[in-house]
């Protein structure tokens, strides 16, 4: 069954793909990829595709038999409505396959090209795929590296698709969600060296918070996790083409140290010469120390806590629990 999944979610691709080729509305999506800056090289090496503006397209193509209609319907590629009539789910969109670190197809993400409806569409949950568990483009930028010294997590497909278009081809996105605590593992087995790298929106700056959260169990001594924030409005897609693969490439090797992160968004909105605004400080970076699975990061952050709190580490290493076991 499961292999089988896997067959027909990579048959799919290859119909999507194929349908940007060959498909009457074939102009009209290449010069929108065209127009967002994208080379057929990228396309190919994402395995881009199109759905056709049809209602049962897919479906002619892969559903031959009711088995595999049923099996198109449990991957969430077509829908059956209550008068039995099959449908695509996805139709008229830009289409990017999310592969697992395996390289299998489990999913994918579908852009509306203009006019009304959602902007992307994604698979829901099925028996192959597990939205929290997966990361876009890290099976590519394994393809693309023998040893992935650093990754940038991202939030879109089209962020990673165009940093790739300029070279900076070691760049992954958590699908829409925010980055959980499994995904970093998955990432941290590979590389000891991330860069959260969110949109320059609010949405972006709460991702990364809980980003930074969901990462402490993980942060091993000799991990390295850090923070890009980037312009306002902007996304590392508008701006790697804004300002080209060097300056972004600059902009990564300065982002900010979780350690330092830490304590700029704690202290944000605190008034440390007074001591309400310390003993607020304490009690939320506490539980959040506490979780951390490194000795050598504790130290760090313990040592940093102590001079805002104006006492002596010593003080305040009392007061903050070590980890029962440690994890990873
Ligand atoms: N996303 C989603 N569903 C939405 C909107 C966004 O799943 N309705 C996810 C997608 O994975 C998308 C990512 O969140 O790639 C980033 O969203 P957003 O920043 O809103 O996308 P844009 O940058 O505006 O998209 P584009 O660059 O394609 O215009
Ligand atoms: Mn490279
Ligand atoms: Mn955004
Ligand atoms: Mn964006
Ligand atoms: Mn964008």
């Amino acid at each position: 069954q499961a292999a089988d999944d896997y067959q027909q979610m990579e048959h799919a691709a290859k119909f999507f793909a194929h349908q940007l080729r060959h498909h009457s509305n074939s102009d009209k999506v290449v010069s929108y990829l065209k127009g967002r800056g994208l080379s057929g090289e990228v396309v190919k090496a994402f395995q881009i595709g199109y759905a056709p503006d049809g209602w049962d397209d897919l479906l002619k193509a892969l559903g031959k038999d009711q088995g595999s209609r049923q099996q198109l319907v449990d991957l969430k590629l077509c829908n059956r409505n209550d008068s039995g009539r099959y449908y695509d789910f996805f139709r008229d969109r830009v289409m990017f396959p999310i592969r697992d670190r395996r390289g299998r197809v489990v999913g994918f993400g579908g852009r509306i090209l203009e006019g009304d409806g959602p902007k992307y569409l994604n698979s829901p949950e099925t028996r192959i795929f597990h939205k929290g568990r997966e990361l876009y483009g890290f099976y590519e930028a394994k393809q693309a590296h023998r040893q992935l010294e650093q990754v940038v997590i991202v939030e879109g497909y089209m962020d990673v698709v165009a940093l790739a278009q300029h070279g900076i081809d070691f760049a992954v996105a958590s699908l829409g969600t925010a980055t959980t605590t499994e995904q970093l593992q998955m990432l941290f087995r590979t590389t000891q060296k991330v860069v959260c790298c969110y949109d320059g929106d609010r949405a972006g700056r709460d991702a990364a918070w809980r980003a930074l959260e969901n990462a402490l169990p993980l942060l091993t001594d000799g991990l390295e996790l850090s923070f890009l924030f980037l312009p306002d409005g902007e996304d590392p897609d508008t701006l790697v083409r804004k300002e080209g693969p060097e300056a972004f490439k600059q902009r990564l090797s300065e982002a900010q140290s979780f350690t330092h992160y830490f304590f700029a968004h704690l202290t944000e909105s605190l008034d440390l010469s007074k001591d309400s605004g310390r003993a607020k400080l304490l009690k939320e970076a506490k539980p959040l120390i506490e979780k951390l699975a490194s000795d050598y990061y504790r130290d760090a952050l313990l040592e940093q806590l102590a001079r805002l709190l104006r006492r002596e580490v010593s003080q305040i290493a009392d007061q903050v629990q070590r980890p029962q076991a440690v994890r990873n």
